[in-house]
């Protein structure tokens, strides 16, 4: 390798580690050249390269580089896109103080362009760090040696997956930047602002309908949730237009609910109120997705849903026994007023159903049972046609972000019959997310294709994990951006 810079990353599989610890031959000139630090940092950590081990040394002498980053990838066999994100990772993680740094990964399945964009997209979601709200830019201040160049070794040419592999990280960033931010500066207008620019910045089409224009279609749903709010709501509809033909026409719909207390059934002690900021969750991803695939340019229609809006308290709010009608005429009694993200999406739902898409899928942080069920890391989700459900699992798998389906199942329905209305909003505490799938369900009726992905669990993490940091994690924009384009 004739790589000269501060820094040298490498990817190694078991293999290339013998029995005795040694490396096989392929890799001796190359230890050879960096004057045996890359046997001695092995040896010294007793480095297998097992997926998620690493070992950063600086490296003394007169060799190429100063610092060498090691990290497993596992079985070659076994090799995954997910495996490279995060060897990649953990790469930009001990990349400190380094200016230049090369990174020479193998190539999953001889597919190089594969590679490359997992490799930027693993490194450059780990990288990302949100200081909007501090008041000192520590980054700048406290690290001389900022990095400044990173170059792919070994993959040939790989510009144009580069910057494509830059603009689905944009698209992630942004999710994550909009939940991150606090409650009193991502609100509605602010998301429609949002918008505004992405609109403007990616030549896509914007329609932001304001209270008015909402209630003339009738939006009983959303209102209600919207009433208690000193804030308007803000109905968004971006979207994207192909230059080429479309091949489909597809929606996208993201519950938008800025902020979460609950309303009169106010969220109690323990009940995450603190964080309910993140409501916003699936609106993130759907805006996300937006900024991202306005860049890719694919030959599909799309159109980004969100109505968007906060639960709260005031003489105004919608009370536990109101009865509400939704846009497509149905009528919801308000058993629980916390129940507020399926009484948004009803409305922006059949909205979307009246656009004429071959398919729509919605997201929304929409049940803490959905949590119960599947833990954090997992999303629910719900399809009425198998297709669909195929191409939105297949797509999450490629994207690394974890989905399972769901049942519809029917009879459960009956747990949100009302007596005097066609439904009421909350059902039975088991199977909680499935009720609630089962309301949504009755506001699409046009569209031959639907399906709902439960995010509650994966907007927001506990601890960061590989690429993702702790807090918000932009979840759905790259399995988005995966089924839209394929
Ligand atoms: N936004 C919450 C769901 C949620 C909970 C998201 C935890 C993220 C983390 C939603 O509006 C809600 O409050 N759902 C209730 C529904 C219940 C009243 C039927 C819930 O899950 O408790
Ligand atoms: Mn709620
Ligand atoms: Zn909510």
């Amino acid at each position: 390798m004739d790589w000269t810079g501060d820094g040298l990353a490498l990817g190694l599989f078991e293999a290339d580690i013998q029995e005795d610890g040694s490396l096989v031959e392929a890799y001796q000139a190359l230890d050879k050249a960096l004057e045996g630090a890359l046997s001695d940092a092995i040896a010294d950590a007793e480095f297998k390269g097992k997926p998620d081990s690493s070992v950063a040394i600086r490296v003394g002498g007169q060799a190429a580089v100063k610092k060498l980053i090691v990290v497993g990838l596992g079985k070659s066999e076994s090799l995954t896109l997910e495996t490279l994100r995060r060897g990649a990772a953990a790469i930009a993680k001990a990349s400190q103080r380094c200016k230049t740094l090369g990174i020479q990964m193998p190539a999953i399945a001889e597919d190089s362009a594969a590679t490359a964009q997992a490799v930027v997209e693993g490194f450059e979601l780990a990288s990302h760090k949100d200081t909007r709200f501090k008041s000192k830019q520590e980054d700048e201040e406290e690290t001389p040696d900022v990095l400044t160049q990173v170059t792919l070794l070994g993959l040939g040419d790989q510009a144009s997956t580069i910057v494509k592999a830059q603009q689905i990280v944009s698209g992630v960033i942004l999710a994550r930047e909009m939940v991150a931010a606090p409650p009193n500066d991502m609100d509605p207008i602010a998301m429609a602002n949002l918008a505004q620019a992405i609109a403007d910045d990616h030549g896509l089409k914007l329609d932001i309908l304001e209270k008015d224009a909402c209630e003339a279609l009738g939006m009983g749903a959303f209102l209600g949730v919207a009433k208690a709010s000193d804030l308007p709501p803000k109905f968004i509809h971006l979207v994207y237009e192909p230059s080429q033909p479309a091949r489909k026409k597809l929606a996208i719909v993201g519950k938008g609910l800025t902020f979460d207390s609950g309303g009169l059934n106010l969220k109690g002690p323990g009940s995450g109120i603190e964080t309910m900021k993140m409501d916003m969750g699936g609106a993130a991803a759907t805006l996300g997705a937006a900024k991202a695939i306005a860049q890719l340019k694919p030959d599909v229609e799309v159109h980004f849903i969100s109505a968007a809006t906060e639960n709260m308290i005031s003489g105004h709010a919608m009370r536990p026994g109101d009865i509400l009608t939704a846009s497509n005429g149905k009528t919801i009694e308000v058993n629980n007023t916390d129940a507020e993200g399926r009484l948004t999406l009803a409305d922006a739902l059949v909205y979307a159903d009246k656009l004429g898409v071959d398919a729509i899928v919605d997201l929304a942080t929409l049940t803490g049972a959905c949590i119960v069920a599947l833990g954090g890391n997992i999303a629910g989700f719900w399809s009425i046609d198998d297709d669909l459900a195929a191409s939105l699992k297949s797509a999450a798998d490629s994207a690394g972000e974890k989905v399972w389906q769901m049942p519809l199942e029917a009879k459960y329905f009956d747990g949100i019959k009302s007596p005097i209305a066609d439904m009421k909003n909350t059902g039975p505490r088991a199977g909680g997310s499935i009720t609630a799938a089962l309301f949504l369900k009755e506001f699409v009726k046009d569209t031959p294709a639907w399906a709902h992905i439960d995010i509650a669990g994966p907007t927001w993490a506990d601890k960061e994990n590989g690429y993702s940091p702790s807090g918000a994690t932009g979840y759905g924009v790259r399995t988005l951006v995966n089924w839209v384009v394929s």
